[in-house]
């Protein structure tokens, strides 16, 4: 039997960065899903509800919006309790906060709970796929993959990797490392939703040794995701530069060890360098901006502009636990005033794009998600403004039909009423 869920649509068919009418907003929509979960139809309510068998399930959600499940491409659970600590910068806040945090994850029951309530938090934020650092812990790390796929959450995720400059407890070696790494990648194998991600912290944490295995690793396994952080603080490529003096700039760390492709992830690039833009760009990498953790950490400004102008593929996150958002959704608005503060305007299309169909096509799940394609699974949300007497008025105001979304980015914060994936609400907020 077929549902129909009715509402307003929102979605992207194309990169509204290269082609201006990508964008598909649709006030009285409906999206029609098969009983395998995948879309059958998305579009104007007479011509998706035309011919429907009068059996057919109808979930209407009045005047809410229904939008592509929301894509969180960098964050990470071992610290879910870490936000919203005071701090002086990345390198004494991963020291003094993060690192203590991220051991209490040796205790399988702690790492559980918080996995389960992570899961569950996204989910009711609208996410519906996460690129999550997990923990240095193997079991850890193995819950965290049972939450996703309890609660449905298309998981990448990968053990959180470091050789030095760390406390004992949250140092591997490289050979123990392979093996935890290929654990997970056999794991995940015979999973649709589930991705292994090679995980290698970031260069100061790794030994020249560890990058060798995770580079070995990636050439065995020439499908496998990986993410890493690069130029994000100013002091930390100043560090890099003198651990590894023999590389040209930050990205050619990773770089030397054939670490750059299409699935590979870097966090942050707050500050880079023109030649890694360009290398960047010829080794198909993405780019992972991180906004409120920018502004958070005091790391600086990104430079949205030059990535385009590059023609990286780019990807938000909330980047918990520097970020202060569970819900990636409340990382538009900083994204965007971070770009006002370079003299750049992005439109609604452009900041829906960047939590949607642009990750999406960077992960290569364009199929699955992003959208509101036939054959696409049914995973969106349910944005409700209704209970907001606020934002109704303001709503009521628009007066072109790009700008309700464009206010609703700015403004909706707890809004999200329903999840649902694969045509199953999942988790009602
Ligand atoms: N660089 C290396 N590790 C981290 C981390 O945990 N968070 C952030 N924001 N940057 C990092
Ligand atoms: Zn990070």
């Amino acid at each position: 039997m077929d549902t129909v869920f009715l509402g307003a649509l929102a979605y992207l068919l194309d990169d509204p960065f290269q082609r201006s009418a990508a964008l598909e907003i649709i006030e009285r929509g409906a999206i029609r899903v098969g009983a395998d979960g995948r879309i059958r139809a998305a579009g104007e309510r007479r011509v998706v509800c035309a011919g429907l068998p009068s059996d057919s399930r109808v979930v209407d959600y009045g005047d809410a919006w229904l939008l592509p499940g929301l894509i969180d491409a960098h964050l990470h659970y071992p610290q879910y309790y870490a936000l919203a600590a005071a701090n002086r910068g990345l390198l004494s806040w991963l020291e003094q906060t993060v690192f203590p945090e991220e051991q209490a994850f040796s205790s399988q029951a702690y790492a559980a709970r918080v996995a389960d309530a992570l899961v569950r938090r996204l989910l009711g934020g609208g996410v519906t796929t996460a690129v999550v650092y997990g923990s240095r812990f193997a079991p850890a790390t193995a819950v965290l993959f049972d939450a996703a796929k309890r609660h449905g959450l298309r998981l990448f995720a990968g053990v959180t990797l470091m050789d030095r400059n760390g406390p004992g407890p949250l140092l591997t070696d490289p050979d123990s490392a392979w093996r935890l790494c290929e654990t997970f990648y056999s794991r995940c194998q015979d999973e649709q939703d589930l991705h292994f991600v090679l995980t290698p912290r970031f260069a100061l944490s790794c030994s020249p040794a560890l990058l060798e295995m995770c580079g070995e690793f990636k050439r065995r396994f020439p499908d496998v995701y990986v993410q890493t952080h690069i130029n994000e603080n100013r002091e930390e490529i100043d560090q890099v530069g003198r651990a590894f003096p023999e590389a040209q700039h930050y990205l050619d760390v990773y770089d030397q060890y054939g670490l750059l492709g299409p699935r590979t992830l870097l966090a942050h690039d707050v500050h880079p360098q023109g030649a890694e833009l360009r290398r960047m760009a010829e080794t198909g990498c993405v780019v992972c901006h991180c906004p409120s953790s920018n502004l958070f950490l005091g790391s600086g400004l990104f430079p949205l502009r030059r990535h385009l102008q590059h023609g990286i593929s780019l990807a938000l996150g909330t980047d918990i636990g520097a970020g202060l958002h569970f819900s990636v959704w409340n990382e538009l608005s900083e994204a965007y005033k971070i770009q006002r503060l370079q003299g750049v305007g992005l439109n609604a299309a452009q900041l829906l794009y960047l939590v949607t169909l642009g990750p999406a096509r960077a992960l290569g799940i364009e199929d699955r998600a992003g959208t509101f394609k036939a054959g696409a699974m049914a995973d969106f949300w349910v944005l409700d403004p209704t209970n907001d007497p606020y934002l109704c008025e303001r709503l009521d105001r628009c007066e072109d039909a790009e700008s309700p979304l464009f206010t609703l980015i700015q403004l909706a914060r707890h809004h999200c009423r329903a999840t649902c994936i694969r045509g199953r609400i999942v988790e009602q907020v």
